[in-house]
Protein backbone atom coordinates (compact mmCIF):
# COMPACT_ATOMS: atom_id res chain seq x y z
CA UNK A 1 0.00 0.00 0.00
CA UNK A 2 1.78 3.47 -1.11
CA UNK A 3 1.15 5.94 1.83
CA UNK A 4 2.23 9.33 1.75
CA UNK A 5 4.16 10.89 4.79
CA UNK A 6 3.10 14.78 5.51
CA UNK A 7 4.63 16.47 8.03
CA UNK A 8 2.71 19.47 9.16
CA UNK A 9 4.22 21.76 12.12
CA UNK A 10 2.59 24.47 13.86
CA UNK A 11 5.71 26.66 13.59
CA UNK A 12 5.65 26.01 9.41
CA UNK A 13 3.56 28.87 8.77
CA UNK A 14 2.11 30.83 5.94
CA UNK A 15 0.02 33.51 7.33
CA UNK A 16 -3.07 34.53 10.04
CA UNK A 17 -6.62 34.11 8.11
CA UNK A 18 -9.71 35.59 9.24
CA UNK A 19 -12.79 35.46 8.07
CA UNK A 20 -12.27 37.92 4.99
CA UNK A 21 -10.78 35.21 2.73
CA UNK A 22 -14.29 33.38 3.24
CA UNK A 23 -16.44 36.18 1.85
CA UNK A 24 -18.92 36.18 -1.24
CA UNK A 25 -20.43 38.30 -3.81
CA UNK A 26 -24.23 39.82 -4.36
CA UNK A 27 -24.56 41.11 -7.35
CA UNK A 28 -27.92 42.83 -8.88
CA UNK A 29 -27.86 40.05 -11.40
CA UNK A 30 -30.51 37.24 -12.44
CA UNK A 31 -32.13 36.24 -9.14
CA UNK A 32 -29.53 36.57 -6.70
CA UNK A 33 -31.10 39.59 -5.21
CA UNK A 34 -34.85 39.51 -6.03
CA UNK A 35 -35.91 36.10 -5.79
CA UNK A 36 -33.11 35.01 -4.06
CA UNK A 37 -32.15 36.94 -0.76
CA UNK A 38 -35.11 38.92 -1.09
CA UNK A 39 -38.89 38.24 -1.94
CA UNK A 40 -41.91 40.17 -0.27
CA UNK A 41 -44.90 37.71 -0.45
CA UNK A 42 -42.70 34.50 0.23
CA UNK A 43 -44.17 32.93 3.05
CA UNK A 44 -40.87 33.21 4.98
CA UNK A 45 -40.03 36.79 4.59
CA UNK A 46 -39.29 39.14 6.78
CA UNK A 47 -41.26 42.80 7.13
CA UNK A 48 -38.57 44.01 4.80
CA UNK A 49 -39.35 41.42 2.08
CA UNK A 50 -36.27 39.52 2.62
CA UNK A 51 -36.10 35.31 3.23
CA UNK A 52 -35.66 33.79 6.09
CA UNK A 53 -35.13 30.22 5.26
CA UNK A 54 -31.92 32.07 2.51
CA UNK A 55 -30.70 34.00 5.62
CA UNK A 56 -30.39 30.95 7.62
CA UNK A 57 -28.47 29.02 4.81
CA UNK A 58 -26.50 32.41 4.35
CA UNK A 59 -25.56 31.91 7.73
CA UNK A 60 -24.47 28.70 8.31
CA UNK A 61 -21.86 30.10 5.22
CA UNK A 62 -20.15 32.49 8.04
CA UNK A 63 -19.40 35.00 5.03
CA UNK A 64 -16.76 37.33 6.36
CA UNK A 65 -17.61 40.10 3.30
CA UNK A 66 -20.28 40.60 0.93
CA UNK A 67 -19.04 42.67 -2.34
CA UNK A 68 -21.79 44.77 -3.53
CA UNK A 69 -24.02 45.61 -5.61
CA UNK A 70 -21.42 44.06 -9.04
CA UNK A 71 -20.28 43.04 -11.13
CA UNK A 72 -20.65 44.10 -14.55
CA UNK A 73 -23.70 45.98 -13.05
CA UNK A 74 -21.79 48.35 -10.51
CA UNK A 75 -20.28 50.22 -14.69
CA UNK A 76 -23.99 51.46 -15.52
CA UNK A 77 -25.55 51.88 -11.95
CA UNK A 78 -26.39 55.16 -10.19
CA UNK A 79 -26.17 54.73 -6.43
CA UNK A 80 -28.82 57.22 -6.00
CA UNK A 81 -31.25 55.23 -7.85
CA UNK A 82 -31.21 52.89 -4.89
CA UNK A 83 -32.23 55.36 -1.69
CA UNK A 84 -34.76 57.06 -0.53
CA UNK A 85 -38.56 56.26 -0.30
CA UNK A 86 -38.86 52.78 -2.96
CA UNK A 87 -42.28 53.88 -4.18
CA UNK A 88 -40.18 57.01 -5.83
CA UNK A 89 -37.01 54.87 -6.86
CA UNK A 90 -36.68 54.70 -10.67
CA UNK A 91 -36.63 51.57 -12.85
CA UNK A 92 -34.06 51.48 -15.15
CA UNK A 93 -32.26 49.15 -18.02
CA UNK A 94 -29.59 47.31 -16.77
CA UNK A 95 -27.11 47.63 -19.91
CA UNK A 96 -24.91 44.56 -18.66
CA UNK A 97 -27.72 42.16 -18.38
CA UNK A 98 -29.85 42.63 -20.24
CA UNK A 99 -32.33 43.05 -17.25
CA UNK A 100 -35.28 45.35 -15.81
CA UNK A 101 -34.00 46.75 -12.54
CA UNK A 102 -36.64 48.24 -10.06
CA UNK A 103 -34.16 49.64 -7.39
CA UNK A 104 -35.77 48.07 -4.59
CA UNK A 105 -33.00 46.86 -2.97
CA UNK A 106 -30.40 50.02 -2.41
CA UNK A 107 -26.94 50.61 -0.01
CA UNK A 108 -28.98 50.71 2.97
CA UNK A 109 -31.10 47.72 2.89
CA UNK A 110 -27.74 46.39 1.88
CA UNK A 111 -25.95 47.19 4.81
CA UNK A 112 -29.01 46.21 6.94
CA UNK A 113 -28.95 42.89 5.56
CA UNK A 114 -25.03 42.21 6.02
CA UNK A 115 -24.95 42.95 9.48
CA UNK A 116 -28.30 40.62 10.05
CA UNK A 117 -26.25 37.71 8.41
CA UNK A 118 -23.02 38.76 10.53
CA UNK A 119 -20.78 39.90 7.40
CA UNK A 120 -19.08 43.77 6.57
CA UNK A 121 -20.14 45.08 3.16
CA UNK A 122 -17.21 45.15 0.48
CA UNK A 123 -18.66 48.20 -1.47
CA UNK A 124 -17.98 48.62 -5.34
CA UNK A 125 -18.03 52.08 -6.75
CA UNK A 126 -18.92 52.86 -10.26
CA UNK A 127 -15.89 53.65 -12.58
CA UNK A 128 -17.43 53.16 -16.14
CA UNK A 129 -20.05 55.36 -16.22
CA UNK A 130 -19.87 57.13 -12.84
CA UNK A 131 -17.13 59.94 -12.04
CA UNK A 132 -14.62 59.84 -9.29
CA UNK A 133 -16.71 63.05 -7.47
CA UNK A 134 -19.97 60.10 -7.65
CA UNK A 135 -17.60 57.89 -5.88
CA UNK A 136 -16.65 60.26 -2.79
CA UNK A 137 -20.27 61.14 -2.31
CA UNK A 138 -21.12 57.49 -2.29
CA UNK A 139 -18.23 57.12 0.64
CA UNK A 140 -19.99 60.12 2.65
CA UNK A 141 -23.13 59.12 2.04
CA UNK A 142 -22.45 55.64 4.54
CA UNK A 143 -19.23 56.59 6.40
CA UNK A 144 -19.91 60.40 7.26
CA UNK A 145 -21.45 61.29 10.71
CA UNK A 146 -23.36 64.07 9.68
CA UNK A 147 -23.66 67.83 9.26
CA UNK A 148 -23.24 67.92 5.39
CA UNK A 149 -25.30 66.77 1.97
CA UNK A 150 -25.01 63.22 1.59
CA UNK A 151 -24.47 62.24 5.18
CA UNK A 152 -27.54 64.23 6.50
CA UNK A 153 -29.69 62.19 3.28
CA UNK A 154 -28.69 58.85 4.82
CA UNK A 155 -29.86 60.10 8.02
CA UNK A 156 -33.13 61.46 6.37
CA UNK A 157 -33.41 57.99 5.01
CA UNK A 158 -33.38 56.35 8.46
CA UNK A 159 -29.61 55.50 8.95
CA UNK A 160 -28.65 57.30 12.48
CA UNK A 161 -25.68 56.00 12.37
CA UNK A 162 -23.42 56.00 9.41
CA UNK A 163 -22.76 52.39 7.78
CA UNK A 164 -18.98 51.72 8.31
CA UNK A 165 -18.16 50.44 5.13
CA UNK A 166 -14.27 49.35 5.53
CA UNK A 167 -13.80 47.77 2.60
CA UNK A 168 -14.23 49.32 -1.34
CA UNK A 169 -13.65 48.18 -4.21
CA UNK A 170 -12.83 51.11 -7.33
CA UNK A 171 -14.90 49.72 -10.11
CA UNK A 172 -15.27 46.64 -11.66
CA UNK A 173 -12.73 44.11 -14.20
CA UNK A 174 -12.37 47.88 -16.05
CA UNK A 175 -9.96 45.87 -18.65
CA UNK A 176 -12.78 43.64 -19.91
CA UNK A 177 -14.36 44.95 -23.38
CA UNK A 178 -17.83 43.85 -22.32
CA UNK A 179 -17.52 46.42 -19.36
CA UNK A 180 -19.78 49.58 -19.60
CA UNK A 181 -17.07 51.85 -20.43
CA UNK A 182 -14.22 50.21 -20.59
CA UNK A 183 -11.10 51.94 -20.05
CA UNK A 184 -7.42 50.59 -21.06
CA UNK A 185 -4.54 50.59 -18.24
CA UNK A 186 -3.67 53.86 -18.37
CA UNK A 187 -6.99 55.88 -18.51
CA UNK A 188 -7.98 53.63 -15.69
CA UNK A 189 -4.86 53.78 -13.94
CA UNK A 190 -5.74 57.60 -14.20
CA UNK A 191 -9.45 57.42 -13.26
CA UNK A 192 -8.60 55.17 -10.23
CA UNK A 193 -5.97 57.08 -9.01
CA UNK A 194 -7.76 60.38 -8.76
CA UNK A 195 -10.97 58.96 -6.84
CA UNK A 196 -8.78 56.66 -4.48
CA UNK A 197 -7.83 60.20 -3.62
CA UNK A 198 -11.49 61.43 -2.86
CA UNK A 199 -12.56 58.48 -1.26
CA UNK A 200 -9.62 58.53 1.29
CA UNK A 201 -10.32 62.37 1.64
CA UNK A 202 -13.79 61.72 2.65
CA UNK A 203 -13.34 58.75 5.19
CA UNK A 204 -9.11 57.95 5.41
CA UNK A 205 -9.89 54.96 7.38
CA UNK A 206 -11.27 53.20 4.49
CA UNK A 207 -9.55 50.20 2.44
CA UNK A 208 -9.59 50.57 -0.77
CA UNK A 209 -9.33 47.46 -3.93
CA UNK A 210 -8.53 48.68 -7.62
CA UNK A 211 -9.42 46.41 -10.64
CA UNK A 212 -6.55 44.00 -11.28
CA UNK A 213 -6.89 41.41 -14.69
CA UNK A 214 -10.50 40.48 -15.12
CA UNK A 215 -8.87 36.95 -15.85
CA UNK A 216 -5.49 35.47 -16.57
CA UNK A 217 -6.19 34.70 -20.42
CA UNK A 218 -6.72 38.06 -21.41
CA UNK A 219 -4.17 39.58 -23.34
CA UNK A 220 -3.58 42.68 -21.70
CA UNK A 221 -2.84 40.49 -18.48
CA UNK A 222 -0.33 40.51 -16.27
CA UNK A 223 0.56 44.56 -17.74
CA UNK A 224 -2.79 45.74 -16.66
CA UNK A 225 -2.08 45.09 -13.52
CA UNK A 226 1.99 46.15 -13.53
CA UNK A 227 0.43 49.74 -15.53
CA UNK A 228 -2.47 50.17 -13.26
CA UNK A 229 -0.62 49.86 -10.07
CA UNK A 230 2.13 52.03 -11.00
CA UNK A 231 -0.73 54.87 -11.25
CA UNK A 232 -1.88 53.78 -7.66
CA UNK A 233 0.26 51.97 -5.67
CA UNK A 234 0.63 54.34 -3.00
CA UNK A 235 -3.28 55.44 -2.47
CA UNK A 236 -4.74 51.51 -2.60
CA UNK A 237 -4.56 48.26 -0.37
CA UNK A 238 -5.44 45.56 -2.46
CA UNK A 239 -5.16 44.66 -6.22
CA UNK A 240 -8.37 42.20 -7.41
CA UNK A 241 -8.14 39.10 -9.71
CA UNK A 242 -11.27 37.41 -10.82
CA UNK A 243 -11.04 33.83 -12.35
CA UNK A 244 -13.87 31.24 -13.46
CA UNK A 245 -13.38 27.64 -14.00
CA UNK A 246 -15.39 25.18 -16.41
CA UNK A 247 -14.67 21.69 -17.35
CA UNK A 248 -14.18 21.36 -21.00
CA UNK A 249 -14.45 18.20 -21.61
CA UNK A 250 -10.94 17.02 -20.07
CA UNK A 251 -11.93 15.36 -15.75
CA UNK A 252 -8.14 15.74 -14.91
CA UNK A 253 -7.43 19.37 -16.10
CA UNK A 254 -10.94 20.56 -14.76
CA UNK A 255 -9.93 19.38 -11.45
CA UNK A 256 -6.24 20.73 -11.52
CA UNK A 257 -8.12 24.04 -11.80
CA UNK A 258 -6.61 25.12 -8.49
CA UNK A 259 -2.95 25.11 -10.05
CA UNK A 260 -3.42 27.57 -12.59
CA UNK A 261 -5.17 29.60 -9.36
CA UNK A 262 -2.13 29.24 -7.96
CA UNK A 263 0.05 30.51 -10.69
CA UNK A 264 -2.58 33.23 -11.49
CA UNK A 265 -2.16 34.64 -7.84
CA UNK A 266 1.53 34.16 -7.95
CA UNK A 267 1.94 36.04 -10.83
CA UNK A 268 -0.06 38.89 -9.57
CA UNK A 269 2.22 39.04 -6.20
CA UNK A 270 5.14 39.58 -8.49
CA UNK A 271 3.41 42.14 -10.63
CA UNK A 272 3.04 43.55 -7.42
CA UNK A 273 6.40 43.04 -6.18
CA UNK A 274 8.15 44.29 -9.05
CA UNK A 275 6.07 47.28 -8.64
CA UNK A 276 6.98 47.75 -4.65
CA UNK A 277 10.76 47.58 -6.11
CA UNK A 278 10.17 50.45 -9.05
CA UNK A 279 9.07 52.71 -6.03
CA UNK A 280 10.96 52.05 -3.26
CA UNK A 281 8.20 51.20 -1.42
CA UNK A 282 7.59 49.92 1.76
CA UNK A 283 4.36 48.38 1.82
CA UNK A 284 3.63 45.01 0.13
CA UNK A 285 0.49 45.01 -1.55
CA UNK A 286 -2.29 42.23 -0.83
CA UNK A 287 -4.47 41.17 -3.44
CA UNK A 288 -8.34 40.57 -3.15
CA UNK A 289 -10.12 37.34 -4.77
CA UNK A 290 -13.31 39.13 -5.20
CA UNK A 291 -15.02 36.53 -7.73
CA UNK A 292 -13.98 32.86 -8.02
CA UNK A 293 -16.19 30.28 -8.52
CA UNK A 294 -16.86 27.27 -11.30
CA UNK A 295 -18.80 29.07 -14.41
CA UNK A 296 -20.11 27.25 -16.80
CA UNK A 297 -19.58 30.58 -18.82
CA UNK A 298 -20.15 29.07 -22.64
CA UNK A 299 -23.50 28.10 -22.15
CA UNK A 300 -24.63 31.33 -20.42
CA UNK A 301 -27.68 33.00 -22.32
CA UNK A 302 -28.97 36.25 -21.56
CA UNK A 303 -32.42 37.01 -21.78
CA UNK A 304 -33.78 40.08 -23.16
CA UNK A 305 -35.29 42.71 -20.59
CA UNK A 306 -36.70 40.87 -18.34
CA UNK A 307 -36.80 41.52 -14.40
CA UNK A 308 -35.31 38.69 -12.27
CA UNK A 309 -34.60 36.36 -14.98
CA UNK A 310 -32.99 32.99 -14.68
CA UNK A 311 -29.26 33.19 -15.96
CA UNK A 312 -26.30 32.07 -15.00
CA UNK A 313 -28.13 29.58 -12.68
CA UNK A 314 -25.68 26.76 -12.93
CA UNK A 315 -26.34 23.22 -11.17
CA UNK A 316 -23.20 22.06 -9.50
CA UNK A 317 -22.43 18.19 -9.44
CA UNK A 318 -20.48 16.39 -7.16
CA UNK A 319 -17.26 17.05 -9.61
CA UNK A 320 -17.39 20.46 -9.56
CA UNK A 321 -17.59 20.62 -5.55
CA UNK A 322 -14.17 18.95 -5.78
CA UNK A 323 -12.87 20.81 -8.12
CA UNK A 324 -14.08 23.91 -6.09
CA UNK A 325 -12.38 21.99 -3.17
CA UNK A 326 -8.96 22.44 -4.63
CA UNK A 327 -9.57 26.30 -5.09
CA UNK A 328 -10.27 26.87 -1.63
CA UNK A 329 -6.92 24.88 -0.71
CA UNK A 330 -5.05 27.14 -3.55
CA UNK A 331 -6.78 30.33 -1.30
CA UNK A 332 -5.69 29.44 1.93
CA UNK A 333 -2.22 28.06 0.98
CA UNK A 334 -1.75 31.71 -0.40
CA UNK A 335 -2.95 33.67 2.38
CA UNK A 336 0.08 35.42 3.32
CA UNK A 337 -1.03 37.64 0.01
CA UNK A 338 -4.61 36.65 -0.26
CA UNK A 339 -6.24 38.77 2.07
CA UNK A 340 -9.89 38.76 0.73
CA UNK A 341 -11.34 36.07 -1.23
CA UNK A 342 -14.99 36.11 -2.59
CA UNK A 343 -16.90 33.20 -4.27
CA UNK A 344 -19.15 34.51 -6.78
CA UNK A 345 -21.71 35.00 -5.88
CA UNK A 346 -24.25 33.96 -3.64
CA UNK A 347 -27.70 33.45 -4.22
CA UNK A 348 -29.11 31.19 -7.49
CA UNK A 349 -26.63 33.10 -10.26
CA UNK A 350 -23.63 30.43 -10.36
CA UNK A 351 -24.17 30.30 -6.29
CA UNK A 352 -23.81 27.76 -3.49
CA UNK A 353 -27.81 28.43 -2.20
CA UNK A 354 -31.06 28.05 -4.98
CA UNK A 355 -34.08 29.10 -4.57
CA UNK A 356 -37.64 28.45 -6.27
CA UNK A 357 -39.67 31.93 -6.49
CA UNK A 358 -42.76 31.12 -3.51
CA UNK A 359 -40.81 27.87 -2.26
CA UNK A 360 -37.65 25.75 -1.21
CA UNK A 361 -33.88 27.20 -0.37
CA UNK A 362 -31.77 24.47 -1.10
CA UNK A 363 -27.90 24.35 -0.96
CA UNK A 364 -25.84 22.80 -4.09
CA UNK A 365 -22.60 20.74 -3.71
CA UNK A 366 -20.51 23.46 -3.43
CA UNK A 367 -22.47 24.65 -0.31
CA UNK A 368 -20.61 21.89 1.90
CA UNK A 369 -16.66 22.49 0.81
CA UNK A 370 -17.63 26.10 1.63
CA UNK A 371 -19.01 26.04 4.60
CA UNK A 372 -16.49 23.34 6.72
CA UNK A 373 -13.64 25.81 5.32
CA UNK A 374 -15.39 28.95 6.91
CA UNK A 375 -16.49 27.60 9.70
CA UNK A 376 -13.59 25.41 10.88
CA UNK A 377 -10.21 27.32 9.05
CA UNK A 378 -9.72 29.96 10.77
CA UNK A 379 -6.53 30.74 12.39
CA UNK A 380 -2.89 30.60 10.66
CA UNK A 381 -2.53 28.70 7.83
CA UNK A 382 0.11 25.60 7.79
CA UNK A 383 2.77 24.93 5.14
CA UNK A 384 2.64 20.88 4.86
CA UNK A 385 6.18 19.33 3.68
CA UNK A 386 6.33 16.01 1.74
CA UNK A 387 6.01 14.52 -1.40
CA UNK A 388 2.17 14.16 -2.61
CA UNK A 389 1.39 11.93 -5.18
CA UNK A 390 1.22 13.39 -8.75
CA UNK A 391 -0.48 13.40 -11.61
CA UNK A 392 0.10 14.26 -14.98
CA UNK A 393 -2.26 16.69 -16.62
CA UNK A 394 -3.16 17.73 -20.00
CA UNK A 395 -3.01 21.44 -19.33
CA UNK A 396 -0.27 21.59 -16.53
CA UNK A 397 1.41 19.13 -16.67
CA UNK A 398 2.68 17.55 -13.01
CA UNK A 399 -0.12 18.40 -10.20
CA UNK A 400 -0.28 17.23 -6.78
CA UNK A 401 -3.12 14.46 -6.15
CA UNK A 402 -3.92 15.29 -3.19
CA UNK A 403 -4.65 19.27 -3.36
CA UNK A 404 -5.03 20.32 0.56
CA UNK A 405 -4.82 22.82 3.31
CA UNK A 406 -4.02 23.12 7.04
CA UNK A 407 -5.32 25.60 9.17
CA UNK A 408 -4.40 25.60 13.14
CA UNK A 409 -6.66 27.24 15.58
CA UNK A 410 -5.02 27.96 18.36
CA UNK A 411 -7.61 29.70 20.45
CA UNK A 412 -9.70 26.24 20.01
CA UNK A 413 -6.48 24.47 19.98
CA UNK A 414 -7.51 22.26 17.14
CA UNK A 415 -6.09 21.76 13.78
CA UNK A 416 -8.05 21.08 10.59
CA UNK A 417 -7.03 19.93 7.35
CA UNK A 418 -9.63 19.99 3.64
CA UNK A 419 -8.15 17.64 2.01
CA UNK A 420 -9.10 16.79 -2.02
CA UNK A 421 -8.41 13.23 -3.62
CA UNK A 422 -8.34 14.09 -7.38
CA UNK A 423 -7.09 11.02 -8.29
CA UNK A 424 -8.87 7.29 -9.33
CA UNK A 425 -7.32 5.77 -6.62
CA UNK A 426 -7.32 5.65 -2.54
CA UNK A 427 -4.69 7.77 -0.84
CA UNK A 428 -3.36 7.00 2.45
CA UNK A 429 -1.75 8.84 4.22
CA UNK A 430 0.17 9.40 7.44
CA UNK A 431 -0.06 12.62 8.96
CA UNK A 432 3.02 13.91 11.00
CA UNK A 433 1.23 16.55 13.81
CA UNK A 434 3.99 15.75 16.48
CA UNK A 435 5.22 19.55 17.19
CA UNK A 436 1.58 19.43 18.42
CA UNK A 437 1.84 16.51 20.99
CA UNK A 438 -0.82 13.66 20.80
CA UNK A 439 -3.55 14.89 18.67
CA UNK A 440 -7.64 13.32 18.21
CA UNK A 441 -9.88 12.88 15.17
CA UNK A 442 -12.80 14.52 16.32
CA UNK A 443 -13.90 14.72 12.90
CA UNK A 444 -14.32 13.27 9.57
CA UNK A 445 -16.37 14.77 6.97
CA UNK A 446 -16.49 12.94 3.27
CA UNK A 447 -18.12 13.84 0.05
CA UNK A 448 -18.09 11.38 -2.45
CA UNK A 449 -20.15 9.13 -4.90
CA UNK A 450 -21.49 10.00 -7.89
CA UNK A 451 -19.39 12.61 -9.68
CA UNK A 452 -21.97 13.64 -12.28
CA UNK A 453 -24.91 13.89 -9.33
CA UNK A 454 -25.98 17.27 -8.10
CA UNK A 455 -28.59 18.71 -5.56
CA UNK A 456 -31.87 20.05 -7.15
CA UNK A 457 -35.19 21.28 -5.60
CA UNK A 458 -37.06 17.87 -5.89
CA UNK A 459 -33.44 15.96 -4.79
CA UNK A 460 -32.09 18.57 -2.65
CA UNK A 461 -30.22 16.26 -0.09
CA UNK A 462 -28.71 13.90 -2.87
CA UNK A 463 -25.47 14.94 -2.16
CA UNK A 464 -24.41 15.82 1.39
CA UNK A 465 -21.17 15.34 3.82
CA UNK A 466 -21.33 11.53 5.15
CA UNK A 467 -19.98 12.15 9.03
CA UNK A 468 -17.36 9.46 9.19
CA UNK A 469 -16.75 7.86 12.77
CA UNK A 470 -13.44 9.13 14.12
CA UNK A 471 -10.61 6.58 15.79
CA UNK A 472 -10.67 7.61 19.12
CA UNK A 473 -6.69 6.99 19.83
CA UNK A 474 -4.73 9.63 20.30
CA UNK A 475 -1.46 9.55 18.62
CA UNK A 476 1.13 12.45 17.27
CA UNK A 477 0.97 10.76 13.53
CA UNK A 478 -2.53 10.14 12.74
CA UNK A 479 -3.52 8.00 9.61
CA UNK A 480 -6.10 9.01 6.96
CA UNK A 481 -7.44 7.31 4.11
CA UNK A 482 -9.08 9.37 1.28
CA UNK A 483 -11.62 7.83 -0.97
CA UNK A 484 -11.15 7.85 -5.02
CA UNK A 485 -12.12 11.42 -5.98
CA UNK A 486 -13.09 12.79 -2.59
CA UNK A 487 -13.54 16.16 -0.65
CA UNK A 488 -12.73 15.64 2.87
CA UNK A 489 -12.28 17.67 5.99
CA UNK A 490 -10.71 16.71 8.81
CA UNK A 491 -10.50 18.21 12.68
CA UNK A 492 -7.86 17.10 14.83
CA UNK A 493 -8.14 18.38 18.45
CA UNK A 494 -4.55 18.70 20.44
O1 LIG B 1 -20.09 37.11 -11.52
C1 LIG B 1 -20.59 37.30 -12.81
C2 LIG B 1 -19.81 38.36 -13.59
O2 LIG B 1 -18.52 37.89 -13.82
C3 LIG B 1 -19.58 39.67 -12.88
O3 LIG B 1 -20.62 40.57 -13.05
C4 LIG B 1 -18.35 40.19 -13.54
O4 LIG B 1 -17.59 41.02 -12.69
C5 LIG B 1 -17.62 38.95 -14.01
O5 LIG B 1 -17.25 39.03 -15.33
Amino acid sequence: MNKTKLLIDKDYTIAPLGKRLYSTFVEHLGRCIYEGIYEPGHPTADKDGFREDVRALVRELNFGALRYPGGNFVSGYNWLDGIGPKASRPTRLDYAWCSIEPNEIGIDEFCDYAKSVGSEVMYAVNMGTGTPQDAGYIVEYANFPSGTYYSDLRIKNGHKEPHGIKLWCVGNEMDGPWQICHLDAHDYGKKALETAKIMKWADPSIELCVCGSATSFLPTYPEWDRIVLEYVYDKVDYISLHRYYENRGNELDFLASYHEMNEFIKTVAATADYVKALKRSKKTMMLSFDEWNIWYQAKTELKKWEFAPHILEDNYSLLDALSFGGLLCTLINNSDRVHIGCLAQMVNVIAPIFTEKGGKAIRQTTFYPFAMAANNCLGTALRSIGKPPMLDSALYGQVSAIPHAAVWNEEKQDINIIFTNISEEQQHIELDLRSFGKVKMTEHQVLSGDLSASNTLEKPDRIKPTFMDCPGAETEKPEITLEPKSFNFFKFSV
